[in-house]
């Protein structure tokens, strides 16, 4: 009984079998966060921007692509755990909201870019609580040479550059080789090339660490600016890493990135050329940066979110009074033979309460078991209901919202409710 129809962005589409986007979703399409004027999303993203000043600056592209652009042009296996309806949003199988701007590699590099960074909102269905969010934004950042010696030439020249820029700076650097038995050159690349563009790579990320993190570290001689390079996979880069920051006290995740596979720069038409590519999530570091303790908040309306930021400026966020949270368990049993994703509940609880939600979770293993005699299994989630905008929730809206829940649980899947 779904609907054959489904309006994204102004348009209809066909529905089919694959068609999990839910309203809660298509609402957040038009938003742009990254470049509404002093959001903080918009903010970094500009200072990251400031960094690359010789690079193209896109931030407009549409979130609806193809899982072919999405995944396959990227050389992701045909059996990717993230291609399934329970981790992506497809509007039908043949299109989707992407799960990342490396979607966009080809299309760009297909354009002719050879330096750019890209800004966008991107999609993963996910659990609900303070640090997820089922829509978060990127910035993807690629440079392509030439692979002859005047490419190579322009990179050393730039290595050189930027070697001497660290060289003066307070930056720590715990590094692994270029290369390695598990993080190997490509067949296609002469190893030489390779540690040439993977160097020029950790140069340009290490400084841009140093220009969003070095100055609020107060990094010193004594207490420089730390920053970690792990070895990592990704299926369109190789040698890959993962960059790590740390701040406050605590390791921060900031980016992947990696040479770029060269089958990947075939797609795009520039065989000729070889270069690097990363990709960093524009939220974690805001919540670092601007000291904001829930992702939910970059989606608030509450002018007393939003009158506190100013373009171009990072600022520390001066939280307003909380509301008293409101916790309501859901225990039910599942039909025989039948299971229930987590994201499914998830999505179906957001698209009711929206913001309201605070966080979901499985309430206890006691209660996920399966009836003995009978072979139903039974799940309990515990829902903490909590605005974080402008006025309390009372207890009657809590369970209100709740009921609805309830109904809206039975009816899509079937459920008993203990
Ligand atoms: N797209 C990757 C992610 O979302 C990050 C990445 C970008 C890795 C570019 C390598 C190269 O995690």
């Amino acid at each position: 009984n779904r609907p054959c129809h489904v309006t994204v962005l102004g348009e209809e589409y066909p529905t089919d079998h694959m068609t999990n986007i839910s309203p809660t979703i298509v609402s957040k399409l038009p938003l742009k966060l990254h470049t509404q004027p002093s959001h903080p999303l918009s903010t970094l993203r500009a200072l990251i921007e400031s960094h690359f000043p010789s690079y193209a600056h896109l931030s407009s592209l549409s979130p609806l692509v193809t899982p072919y652009q999405n995944f396959d042009l990227l050389s992701f296996p045909a059996d990717h755990p993230g291609r399934s309806v329970t981790d992506s949003y497809y509007v039908n199988k043949d299109l989707m909201l992407r799960t990342h701007t490396s979607a966009h590699e080809v299309e760009v590099f297909g354009r002719g870019e050879t330096k750019w960074l890209l800004t966008a909102d991107v999609y993963r269905r996910d659990e609900i609580d303070g640090s997820h969010y089922p829509v978060f934004h990127q910035t993807e950042g690629a440079r392509i040479v030439s692979a002859n010696s005047a490419g190579m030439k322009e990179i050393e020249e730039d290595n050189e550059r930027l070697a001497a820029h660290l060289e003066r700076s307070s930056i720590e650097i715990e590094d692994v080789p270029h290369l390695s038995p598990m993080n190997p050159c490509q067949p296609a690349h002469d190893p030489k090339h390779t540690e040439l563009i993977a160097k020029n790579l950790k140069l340009s990320l290490n400084s841009l660490m140093l220009h969003l993190f070095g100055g609020r570290v107060g990094a010193t001689a004594q207490n420089p600016l730390k920053v970690r390079w792990i070895e990592a996979t990704f299926p369109w880069t190789t040698p890959s890493f993962e960059v790590e920051v740390f701040f406050r006290g605590k390791w921060l995740e900031i980016l992947g990135c990696g040479v770029i596979y060269q089958p990947t720069l075939d797609n795009a038409n520039v065989s000729d050329k070889l270069g690097w590519a990363f990709g960093l999530g524009l939220e974690r570091i805001a919540m670092v940066l601007y000291s904001i303790p829930d992702i939910r908040l970059f989606w608030s309306q509450d002018p007393r979110f939003l009158s506190q930021f100013k373009q171009g400026e990072i600022t520390t966020f001066k939280p307003y009074s909380k509301y008293p949270a409101c916790f309501k368990d859901v225990s039910f049993w599942l039909p025989e033979g039948q299971t229930l994703h987590e994201n499914d509940f998830c999505d179906l609880v957001r698209d009711i309460a929206g913001d309201v939600v605070e966080d979901v979770k499985l309430a206890s293993l006691i209660d996920d078991f399966t009836h003995p005699k009978t072979n139903r299994k039974s799940l309990c989630y515990r829902i903490n209901y909590r605005s974080m905008d402008s006025r309390s929730l009372s207890n009657d809206e809590a369970n209100s919202l709740n009921t609805q829940v309830v109904s809206c649980l039975r009816d899509r899947f079937r459920v008993v409710i203990r």
